[in-house]
C-alpha cells in the first residue's frame, strides 16, 4: 500500500524512540510527509538520519508538558507542509516498577504529565488546525496496560487506562467534525523502554514472552503499520476505538 497517505502530512511524538521511530518510517514508506518531535534533541535527529527522507521529514524539538512547545510544532507543521492530518501522539516514559505505596509522589506526577496530561496537551494543540482543515486523525498510543494491570505498574497503569478514556471523549466530541481519534494498545514491543526496564528487572522481556499466546514480542513496525491503517481512508468508520496489537496479550 505505498501510497496509502499520499499527499498526507503526519507528525510524531517520541519519535525518537523504539516505536516513534519505526512508526515515522513506515508513514514515509506510504506516501506521508512527517513532523518528528522529540523531548530529545539527539534522538530526534538521530530518527531524521535512520529514515534518510530529504524534505519529507523534518524534526522538532517538543515537550508534549509543555502546550507552547507542542503549539509550535503544529505551526511549524503547517508552515513546511501546509497542513496535519495525522497526528500519533506516541511520547511516553517507564516506570520504576515499585508497589504504589513506595512510589515517591514526584515520580507519579511526571509519569502522569507525561503520559496522560502529554496526550491532553497534543490533541488541545492538534485539533483547531484539524478543525479549519474539516478533517484529521489523531492516534494515541497507551498500552495493553490500558486494560489489564502489571505489578509494580501503578503509575503506568493508570496513565494508560485515562489515555483510553480520554481519546473515547474527545471522539465523541469531534467525529462529527471530521476528527477521528483513536488508541493504539500495544503489547510489549522491543525497544529501548523494554531494554531499560530488562535492565532494572532482569528477565523482564522474557517473562513477559510467555504472556504472548502469538509466540513473539511485538516490532516497532507492528505498530506503525496499525498508525496507517488507522490515519488513513482505510479505517474511516473507525473512531474512538482501542486496537490492540499485542499478540494476545489481553486474552487472558
Ligand atoms: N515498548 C513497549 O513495549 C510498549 C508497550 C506498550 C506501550 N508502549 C508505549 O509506546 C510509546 C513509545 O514507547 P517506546 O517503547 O518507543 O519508548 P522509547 O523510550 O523508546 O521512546 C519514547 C520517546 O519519548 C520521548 N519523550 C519522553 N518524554 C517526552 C516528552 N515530555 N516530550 C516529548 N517526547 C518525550 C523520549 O525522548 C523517547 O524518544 C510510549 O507511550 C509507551 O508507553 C510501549
Amino acid at each position: 500500500m505505498p501510497d496509502t497517505l499520499s499527499g498526507k502530512v503526519a507528525l510524531v511524538t517520541g519519535a525518537g524512540g523504539g516505536i516513534g521511530r519505526e512508526t515515522v518510517r513506515v508513514l514515509l514508506e506510504n506516501g506521508a510527509r512527517v513532523a518528528v518531535a522529540d523531548i530529545s534533541e539527539d534522538a530526534g535527529r538521530e530518527t531524521i538520519e535512520y529514515v534518510g527522507a530529504g524534505d519529507d521529514a523534518f524534526f522538532h524539538k517538543t515537550d508534549v508538558t509543555d502546550l507552547a512547545s507542542f503549539e509550535g510544532l503544529v505551526a511549524k507543521t503547517v508552515e513546511t507542509y501546509g497542513r496535519l492530518d495525522v497526528a500519533h501522539n506516541n511520547a511516553g516514559i517507564e516506570f520504576s516498577g515499585l508497589d504504589l505505596a513506595d512510589v515517591p509522589v514526584e515520580e507519579f506526577q511526571k509519569l502522569i504529565a507525561v503520559n496522560y496530561t502529554g496526550v491532553f496537551i497534543s490533541m488541545k494543540a492538534e485539533i483547531p488546525q484539524m478543525l479549519k482543515q474539516g478533517e484529521g486523525s489523531i492516534i494515541n498510543t497507551a498500552s495493553a496496560l490500558g486494560i489489564v494491570a502489571l505489578p509494580g505498574q501503578s503509575a503506568y497503569v493508570s496513565s494508560k487506562h485515562a489515555v483510553i478514556g480520554l481519546t473515547k471523549a474527545a471522539a465523541m466530541e469531534y467525529s462529527g467534525r471530521g476528527i477521528r481519534v483513536n488508541t493504539i494498545l500495544p503489547g510489549v514491543i522491543r525497544t529501548p523502554m523494554i531494554e531499560a526496564l530488562d535492565v532494572q528487572h532482569p528477565g523482564f522481556s522474557d517473562m513477559l514472552l510467555k504472556e504472548h499466546p502469538i509466540g513473539r514480542l511485538g516490532l516497532p513496525r507492528d505498530i506503525g503499520n496499525a498508525v496507517v491503517w488507522l490515519g488513513s481512508e482505510l479505517s474511516s468508520f473507525v473512531t474512538g476505538t482501542s486496537l490492540l496489537v499485542d499478540g494476545g496479550y489481553s486474552t487472558h
